[in-house]
């Protein structure tokens, strides 16, 4: 084995915090706070998906997340925030409509893109010029910023390339041994991304569906447009941001999404994805109860039927089939679902597009 083999090799030993946000230790976000102030890589909580986070200041550490992650060098990182000051330190102008819509809607489940400070590291926005920020509502994601006082930049805390962390097991499933710290708390409430908005262009551009509609969005600042790509049930010609073109959101298991208006059409279509009694089949849907009597062996996940239940389950639904030793995971999407973009956009990376 030479060096570089062994550099890769080696595990590093990983302190876990438990913390729940209803009984925030001070002494244990301290303690978080610390391995970040020192240059470590630590996972944490939001009200979305758990991140993975490193100070800006440092471009050892923010080049750690990269590694934990082996995630691609040319997707940028969000940088969270707890106080509206250090938005001002990040950015080099804040237009109106940003003022308006971030004194409206944070701290929540909103990134707004706006021209970064030469000196925000490139490493941050893997070399554009603009820079995500967001101030997340989660109390101890904002505990940990507040104390170590530097903003902190965290993609979600998953593996590139896997669906979203959103339960501390599967935290611990990803990033155990390959960072410092990991901060495990309740499930994430949400359960899927912020929404992405460009605030550089006008009218501002969603990049990345999230909690937040476009309707939601229209409400506080008037007309914003949708990136070409994310309105189709097809691959866009063109990513909408940098990390939109990667391989994402997916388990190891092939993902098939079923549309499931007609409920005739729906079984036909069932039966015959659902064919090979040697493979191991996951069915994800909601409450509405379908054919299951007839496929007795299936691994079932049921998400419960609101728009809310399915999106705070989803990410979790797939890794729980996975690890069950599913094979094909076949998806359930209601009209309700269909309709909501976030969710959408999540499940046809998951599936690579494959719609039936
Ligand atoms: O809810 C969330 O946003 C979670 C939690 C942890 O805050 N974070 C998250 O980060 O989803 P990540 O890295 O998995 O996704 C960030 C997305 C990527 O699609 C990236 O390309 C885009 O935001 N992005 C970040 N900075 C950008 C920039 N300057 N311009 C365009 N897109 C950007
Ligand atoms: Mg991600």
């Amino acid at each position: 084995m030479n060096s570089l083999e062994r550099t890769k090799l080696k595990k590093l030993k990983t302190k876990k915090f438990s913390i729940s946000s209803k009984d925030i230790k001070p002494e244990l976000i301290k303690e978080a706070s610390d391995l970040l102030l020192n240059n470590e890589v630590v996972a944490f909580p939001t009200e979305t998906v758990y991140g993975l986070g490193a100070v800006i200041t440092s471009e050892d550490a923010l080049k750690k997340i990269y590694k934990a992650k082996g995630r691609p060098i040319d997707n940028p990182l969000i940088v969270h925030i707890s106080d509206y000051s250090m938005l001002e330190d990040i950015v080099k102008e804040i237009p109106e409509k940003a003022k308006i819509l971030t004194n409206e809607l944070w701290p929540g489940p909103l990134t707004i893109i706006l021209k970064k400070k030469d000196s925000i590291s490139s490493i941050v926005s893997a070399g554009l010029d603009t820079v995500g920020v967001r101030m997340p509502s989660n109390t101890i994601a904002h505990s940990l910023i507040d104390a170590t006082d530097i903003p902190i930049a965290a993609p979600s805390a998953n593996i590139s390339g896997k669906p979203s962390v959103t339960t501390s097991n599967y935290l611990v499933e990803d990033l155990d041994s390959k960072v410092a710290g990991l901060i495990l708390s309740e499930d994430s409430e949400i359960g899927f991304e912020s929404t992405v908005i460009d605030m550089t262009v006008e009218p501002p551009m969603i990049l990345r569906p999230g909690f937040y509609s476009k309707e939601d969005i229209e409400k506080v600042i008037g007309a914003v447009s949708l990136s070409e790509g994310i309105t189709l049930n097809k691959e866009p010609d063109r990513p909408a941001s940098p990390g939109m073109k990667y391989k994402h959101y997916s388990p190891n298991a092939n993902v098939i999404l079923i549309k499931s208006d007609n409920e005739d059409e729906f079984k036909a279509k069932f039966k015959s994805l659902v064919n090979n009694k040697n493979k191991e089949y996951a069915f994800i849907f909601t409450t509405e109860d379908l054919i299951l009597s007839d496929f007795p062996n299936l691994i079932i996940k049921k998400l419960g039927v609101s728009e809310e239940d399915f999106g705070h389950h989803i990410f979790s639904a797939l890794r729980d089939a996975d690890k069950e030793g599913a094979e094909l995971i076949l998806v359930q999407i209601p009209q309700k679902i269909e309709n909501s973009l976030a969710i959408m956009d999540r499940l046809l990376h998951a599936s690579n597009y494959t719609v039936y």
